[in-house]
């Protein structure tokens, strides 16, 4: 069975046809333009290319308080994750029910929507159901309370998206699909991540691809955290691993150009959808999935998919024990697969990883490949 995109099976694409773009364009010039913010910029590429399918637009208040409530759309199809447009209250003010107004990018009008609803949000009740917390500290909830003051919603018509970072992997879902029907890949195992990939995250993929025709490493190259380790210096991580470590043919490296919100369990499921909308079968869920600091338990991110009717999901989680480097069988290993104490188990935290690698130091080749390790530490040198 191909898998079909999320919601009614139909992949979305908002972008206006070739031969309307010009005269969109230029009413776009005329219209009160709203500069998007960076999470925003990403939502509206995923809008676009169907990444978010079944989504159309920029949710309206029915759509956001049915999600944030009840964890699905109003027509029951599942949905965690609010993607929300935010404009000032004065430019909301001004606007008629049905006005048009440009979304622009640096300026340039990229999209033109048309406002169907405008509100306010209660902010702690959304963090408090989408990310667990009210804690300002989350960056997810610090940037909730900082967007600006009203959401408006409403369908879009696109007249051309910038073109962004890594062109050559940035594959929206209609490739993504194409290029698995072409390698002849029935089921493929999709792994977020938004970190180089370590010992422990090749291991998942591969005991992944023991099972799958194929395996889609598929970043996050969106807003993270200012901490995280930056997209291009990630890219050139896993294009040397993959070199090495992994057979080319069945692996395909991809950008999915969305930003982190760091909401643990929900964000896990907003992942995995967005993966089925790219044609993959499986989801790869290991360990504190898009959880940051210790906001979420190590496996919430795993039992939320128990809440979900799986047909209606329709991607299917693989999860995961926190893997680690088996100093006993000398191999990788979860808890379910070694029978070794934590004293012979290879573990660096984030944080121990950042300072070896700023110090210049590798870390163990239990931890990283050492073209990685090398990359990382050339990066850190600046
Ligand atoms: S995430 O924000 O994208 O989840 P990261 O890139 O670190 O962060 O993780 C990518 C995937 O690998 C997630 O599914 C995560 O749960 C999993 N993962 C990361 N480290 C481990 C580990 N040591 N053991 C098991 N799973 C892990």
């Amino acid at each position: 069975m191909p898998i079909t995109p999320h919601g009614n099976g139909e992949l979305v694409d908002l972008r206006a046809a070739a031969a309307d773009r010009a005269a969109l364009r230029d009413r776009a010039k005329q219209l009160s333009p709203l500069e998007l913010d960076s999470r925003e910029r990403t939502d509206l590429e995923l809008l676009t290319i169907g990444g978010l399918s079944p989504l159309a637009g920029f949710m309206t208040q029915k759509e956001c308080r049915s999600v944030v409530d009840d964890m699905h759309l109003p027509n029951g199809v599942p949905w965690t994750i609010p993607v929300t447009l935010a404009a000032d209250r004065e430019l909301a003010d001004g606007l008629a029910d049905g006005a048009e107004i440009a979304l622009c990018a640096g300026g340039e009008p990229i999209a033109v929507m048309e406002v169907q609803d405008r509100y306010a949000v209660d902010r702690r009740d959304e963090a408090q159901k989408v990310y667990r917390t009210d804690a300002q500290a989350h960056p997810g909830v610090q940037a909730l309370y900082a967007s600006r003051e009203v959401r408006l919603g409403g369908p879009l018509s696109v007249i051309e998206l910038p073109e962004g970072e890594f062109p050559q992997y940035r594959l929206e879902p209609a490739r993504t699909r194409a290029e698995f029907e072409r390698r002849g890949w029935k089921t493929v195992a999709a792994f977020q991540t938004r970190n180089p990939i370590h010992r422990a995250h090749e291991y998942l993929t591969k005991v992944a691809l023991e099972g799958t025709d194929g395996l889609l490493i598929h970043p996050i190259v969106g807003e993270t955290k200012s901490d995280d380790i930056p997209a291009d210096v990630r890219m050139r991580c896993y294009e040397a691993l993959i070199d090495r470590y992994y057979p080319r043919e069945r692996v395909l490296l991809s950008v999915l150009p969305a930003s982190m919100r760091y909401a643990g369990p929900r964000e896990a499921i907003f992942h995995a959808i967005m993966r089925r909308n790219y044609g993959c079968s499986h989801f790869i869920v290991g360990r504190d999935h898009a959880g940051v600091g210790d906001y979420y338990g190590t496996y919430d991110a795993q039992q939320i998919f128990d809440e979900f009717d799986a047909d209606a999901l329709g991607i299917v989680p693989l999860k995961f024990e926190h893997a680690f480097f088996c100093k006993r069988s000398g191999g990788m290993a979860t808890s379910k697969t070694s029978g070794s104490e934590p004293s012979e188990r290879v573990f660096l935290s984030g944080t121990k990883v950042r300072e070896m690698l700023l110090a210049g130091e590798a870390p163990p080749p239990e931890f990283t490949r050492p073209e990685v390790a090398e990359i990382l530490i050339g990066a850190m040198k600046g």
